[in-house]
């Protein structure tokens, strides 16, 4: 099995014994369209989950709201008995509507439900790490307080049913908000080459010791594009993909990878990027993208 070095180094969770590779894999596009429903190929599913974890992948994110439970099913399904040393991030705060539709469940009594699924679902006696997904404004941070809903989380924490607690889409005062609860060892927010609003929310975190996980690194259910990128992309003999993927793991070490992929292909394609060394010209080029989209 490939060692840390070949998935982009390692990084602790702070206050923790959990030592994470830095490219890891996100489950949510192992569900159906929409991340609704089942896949297509549950076989083929079940096979990308293998892969990754015999590539050396030790840090999956999840969420029970994805498919909803079918991603953790499958989850279960291809990897239970987990692997010692496999962290399973799930996240709380939302459930689906039976059109799809993404629905805030924040109240206290709706995340012990949501940490009770995960763990009925995934198999699980204690959830490795559970963000609490904010819902103030879905597709972006907003202020407001987290209190209520981070005690809730902490308390089953002290029950034992989770062992660490993180946040999703957070801004820095609920961070800190948080982290006078309870540890908050890492958060998961929005980021990429392109749509860089958190850049000093990641140098804040690096300097806590905090992990910064980026959702939709590629981009999301809207691929990156950028001639740039694709220039620099033939350069260095990679896929933009790769590039976009190499540019976050050079951007700050506390940085982890969870790219999403329904594809065994990709999977290999994304985990190769750890691999790629870019230049401090070619990071220079790149660095000017995010300038220009902002
Ligand atoms: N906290 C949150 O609110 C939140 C929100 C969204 C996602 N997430 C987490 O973040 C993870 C990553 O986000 P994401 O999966 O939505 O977006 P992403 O990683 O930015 O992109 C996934 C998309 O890129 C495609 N793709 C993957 N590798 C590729 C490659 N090498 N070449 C070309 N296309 C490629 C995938 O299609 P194929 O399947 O065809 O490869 C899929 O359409 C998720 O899995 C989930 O765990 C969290």
């Amino acid at each position: 099995m490939p060692d840390a070095t070949a998935l982009g180094g390692s990084f602790t969770l702070p206050g923790t014994t959990i030592t994470l590779n830095r490219m890891g894999y996100g489950a949510m596009q192992l569900a159906g369209p929409n991340v609704f429903g089942p896949p297509k190929d549950r076989a083929a599913a079940v096979e990308v989950l293998q892969e990754a974890i015999s590539s050396g992948v030790n840090h999956i994110d999840t969420s029970d709201f994805y498919g909803p439970h079918v991603t953790n099913q499958i989850i279960r399904e291809a990897l239970h008995p987990y692997r010692d040393g496999l962290t399973v991030v799930t996240k709380v705060g939302a459930v689906r509507g039976d059109d799809a539709s993404w629905l805030p469940a924040q109240s206290p009594a709706e995340i012990r439900q949501s940490v009770h699924d995960n763990l009925r679902n995934l198999g699980l006696d204690a959830l490795d790490v559970v963000n609490f997904r904010i819902m103030g404004d879905i597709h972006k941070p907003s202020e407001g307080s987290i209190a209520e809903q981070f005690t809730a989380l902490a308390e089953l924490r002290q029950q034992g049913l989770i062992r660490h607690l993180g946040l999703s889409n957070a801004t820095a005062a609920q961070v800190e908000e948080a982290s006078a609860i309870a540890p908050v060892v890492c958060v998961q927010n929005q980021y990429n080459l392109v749509q860089r609003e958190d850049d000093a929310l990641v140098d804040h975190l690096a300097a806590k010791g905090i992990a910064y996980v980026p959702f939709f690194p590629l981009g999301g259910f809207t691929p990156l594009q950028s001639s740039t990128l694709e220039e620099v992309a033939a350069q260095v003999e990679a896929t933009p993909m790769q590039v976009a993927l190499a540019w976050l793991l050079h951007r700050s070490p506390n940085i982890l990878l969870i790219p999403g992929t329904s594809s065994v292909g990709h999977l290999r394609e994304n985990l190769a990027a750890a691999s790629l060394t870019l230049s401090s010209e070619t990071l220079d080029t790149l660095n000017a993208i995010g300038s220009l989209a902002n």
